[in-house]
């Protein structure tokens, strides 16, 4: 039986989720939730569903096997809870949360009710990257080096605000961190670095593009270049840098280098020099589905799915960690200090 889905927050990224439930045969939409009303309505006109403003009203009367949470990063917790109570199963998009309070709370929820949860870090199921974390798996790894750029900032509100998207390296780069733990483990203490290198006060008329990223912001308050050291509990070491000051292109990855071996990881794609000589993968379109039907199918079937809610509170702390270790003067901070018990 297709397993029907309740959509929490249906502004930006909801579109690429509900696009996959509508056309797959074993996903039904049965709802669709945000606090503004139009988007709920203009949601479930596109991609089915009776839409809601409240999700607990939709909860109940929607009775959904599992939900799609894409709320911002500060919208966290009360979602997750009222879910977890009635058994309902959770995918929820990436960071789990803006705080590790937030975070723990939810884990406590989830795990209290035993309902599968999986985070949206969707470069876990590229094929591409999937080939090369096992070709990392039995090798000496020396250097994890991440970067995410950004040509500009998305065009919301809560994305320039520290208490509610959490800058950068919460929302955004977390990507890279997450893949990077993918690859080469947990994450033993990080040291951190930010910047401002120019003025995001709109300038004398400015005018807004329609669409895509922006280069000005009232009130913007986050870092806009950052840079980490990572210490990894296998005893490799890590770089992250991150900015999103305009310049002309996307451009995130990473570089590994390994025993007999150097990875490049370019988006979702991946190219590599081993000891058997060159080779590379493309992860094709529809890739990014692929960390929606994995949960899907696992609340099917009963069975593991890819990245459990603990994956998210690790990556979540990684972020946190870095600011943290900018806040206390770029010493270094063991995650161990800021991670629930036992994670
Ligand atoms: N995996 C990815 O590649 C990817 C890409 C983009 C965004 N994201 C993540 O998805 C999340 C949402 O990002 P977005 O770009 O879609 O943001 P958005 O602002 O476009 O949409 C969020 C929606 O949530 C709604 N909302 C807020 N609180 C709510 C509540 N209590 N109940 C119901 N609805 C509520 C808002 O009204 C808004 O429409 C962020 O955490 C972001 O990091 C992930």
């Amino acid at each position: 039986m297709a397993v029907r889905l309740g959509f929490v927050g249906t502004g930006g990224i909801a579109n690429r989720h509900l696009g996959c439930a509508m056309k797959h045969p074993e996903m039904e939409i049965v709802g669709t939730c945000d606090i503004v009303k139009d988007l709920a309505d203009e949601a479930a006109a596109k991609y089915g569903g009776t839409a809601y403003s409240d999700f607990v009203e939709m909860y109940d009367k929607e009775s959904p096997d599992a939900i799609v949470i894409c709320t911002p990063p500060f919208a966290h917790g009360d979602i997750e809870a009222e879910a977890a109570k009635r058994g309902i199963h959770i995918f929820v998009e990436k960071p789990v949360a803006i705080s590790m309070e937030m975070a723990k709370g939810v884990l406590d929820s989830v795990r209290d009710a035993g309902i599968i949860c999986q985070v949206g870090y969707m470069f876990r199921l590229s094929e591409p990257i999937k080939h090369v974390q096992q070709m990392l798996a039995e090798r000496a790894i020396a250097m994890v080096q991440a970067h995410y750029y950004m040509p500009g900032m998305p065009n919301k509100g809560w994305w320039t605000k520290m208490d509610m998207g959490g800058g950068q390296l919460v929302e955004q780069a977390t990507h890279m961190l997450d893949l990077g733990r993918f690859l080469a483990g947990d994450v033993k203490s990080v040291i951190g670095k930010t910047t401002q290198v120019r003025s995001w006060e709109p300038p004398a008329g400015y005018e807004e593009p329609e669409a895509g990223l922006v280069g000005y912001k009232d009130g913007f308050e986050i870092p806009d270049t950052t840079a980490l050291i990572l210490e990894y509990e296998s005893g490799s070491l890590g770089t992250l840098s991150c900015s999103m000051i305009p310049q002309v292109a996307w451009d995130n990855g990473f570089k590994v280098v390994a025993e007999d071996c150097l990875v490049t990881i370019d988006s979702q794609n991946a190219s590599w020099t081993n000891e058997d000589g060159e080779g590379s993968m493309d992860a094709g379109s529809n890739w990014a589905d692929a960390v929606l039907t994995d949960f899907v199918n696992a609340v099917q079937t009963g069975g593991k799915n890819a990245v459990p809610y603990e994956e998210g509170v690790k990556s979540l702390a990684l972020s946190l960690g870095g600011y943290l270790s900018v806040e206390r003067g770029c010493v270094p901070v063991e995650l161990a200090e800021i991670l629930p018990d036992g994670l």
